[in-house]
Order: structure tokens, then C-alpha cells, then sequence
């Protein structure tokens, strides 16, 4: 399974990278709002920045923020001519569907995200969506098992030889990234706090200290 680091953050990026987990960098703008990044140019090389951190099998979701056909083509044609290693991210909307079509058509690999339910996740596919990223945490938050839709959409797409990947989204724990892994989806994306969370385990640190301790009570003396 592939580990998307969900961020826009260029230190946590490095932090993944050098903890060797990191296969690609999925934004958002809620994400993109919180680098003191004030205008476009700013924003671009923000991007482009990233796109270099990566490997070239690797890559970057950019979304963008227009909501109408012809803007949000506009906006992605743009975003991913800013490096190879972009993904466009567009909403799943009417118009982004449309948009995502177009795009693929041109073959520009897109992301369609705020995906909620197997529906959508199916329009995603007929466009021809290199990504769909269904929302896992987000619908528990709303008492429905995100988890369930990932086995959907994984169900559904297997059924009829859907080329679009799976890249599961609010992601919030480690439970989310374990239960992922075995339904055997493409990719998950989650923060760098989750990452580091699959590190931790009480009985690593408890026989961690028993090993020292029983050494050094005997090497030292
Ligand atoms: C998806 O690509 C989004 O950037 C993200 O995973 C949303 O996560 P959140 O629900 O924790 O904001």
C-alpha cells in the first residue's frame, strides 16, 4: 500500500521522507491555507517545491478552488503545468466530474476528491479519475463506518475493472491505515501524527528497557 503524507507542510514532507515513508503528497486548501503562502506566485512555487522533494514515480495532489467547468479546467490545465509530478484535485461535484473527464481526455491524472459515498465513487471512475479519495474520517464523524466505503468502492471498482486507484483520505489513526491495509486498496493519505503513531507500541518500550537494564546489569559491573 502506497503512504501519501497529507500535508502541505514542507518539514513533515521531510519528515516522512527520511523516516521512508512517503510515496506522494496529497493538499488541500484548508491544508495550503496554513503555510503563510499570500499569493499565487507564492503558491506555485510552494508546489514546485514539493514536486522536488518527490521521486519521479511519485506525486502531489493540487486542488483547485474554482467550482465552475470551464475555470476549474482553466486551474487545472495551470496547476499541472506547474511540474509533472502533479495530480489535479477536483472536487466531486457535477461540474468537476465534467472536468475531470476533460482532463483525462487530455491525459492529465486527476484526484477526485470529498468523495462520500460508492456513487460517486463510481461517476469518478467513468470519468476516468487516476484517484479517488474517499473521506474515511469524516464520515465517522458523521456515525456512518468510512471503512465500510472502502470496501464499496473496492467491491464495486473490482467488479468492472475500474482503472482509478483507491487513495483513502482522512485518515485519523492507525486503526484506519492497519484496516486499509488489509482490504488491500492503493494508497492511503494520512497526517504526519498517524504516521508516527504506527511506531508506537507500550510493550516495544517496556521490553526495550528490560533488554538495557538485564545488559548493563551485568556488562557494566
Ligand atoms: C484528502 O485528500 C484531504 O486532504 C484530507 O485527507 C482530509 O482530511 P481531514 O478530514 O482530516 O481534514
Amino acid at each position: 500500500m502506497k503512504f501519501f503524507i497529507d500535508t502541505a507542510n514542507l518539514k513533515e514532507i521531510d519528515q516522512a521522507r527520511s523516516l521512508g515513508m512517503l510515496d506522494g503528497v496529497t493538499t488541500n486548501p484548508s491544508l495550503m491555507s496554513k503555510e503563510s503562502l499570500f499569493n499565487q506566485k507564492e503558491i506555485q512555487k510552494h508546489y514546485i517545491s514539493i514536486c522536488e522533494r518527490l521521486k519521479n514515480d511519485e506525486n502531489v495532489s493540487a486542488e483547485v478552488i474554482s467550482s465552475n467547468y470551464i475555470d476549474m479546467i482553466q486551474e487545472g490545465e495551470k496547476l499541472a503545468l506547474l511540474h509533472p509530478r502533479i495530480v489535479v484535485k477536483i472536487p466531486m461535484t457535477k461540474n468537476g466530474i465534467q472536468a475531470i473527464q476533460y482532463l483525462s481526455n487530455k491525459r492529465i491524472k486527476t484526484n477526485c476528491t470529498l468523495v462520500f459515498s460508492a456513487g460517486q465513487a463510481f461517476l469518478a471512475a467513468k470519468a476516468g479519475a487516476y484517484y479517488v479519495s474517499p473521506f474515511v474520517g469524516r464520515l465517522d464523524d458523521v456515525s456512518y463506518n468510512g471503512l465500510k466505503l472502502i470496501r464499496e468502492i473496492k467491491n464495486v471498482y473490482e467488479n468492472y475493472f475500474f482503472k482509478t486507484k483507491i487513495l483513502a483520505a482522512s485518515i485519523r489513526h492507525s486503526l484506519h491505515v492497519i484496516e486499509c491495509a488489509k482490504i488491500g486498496i492503493h494508497a492511503i493519505t494520512s497526517p504526519i501524527k498517524v504516521i508516527n503513531s504506527l511506531f508506537n507500541h507500550p510493550l516495544t518500550d517496556i521490553g526495550l528497557e528490560q533488554f538495557i537494564k538485564d545488559y548493563q546489569s551485568k556488562i557494566n559491573n
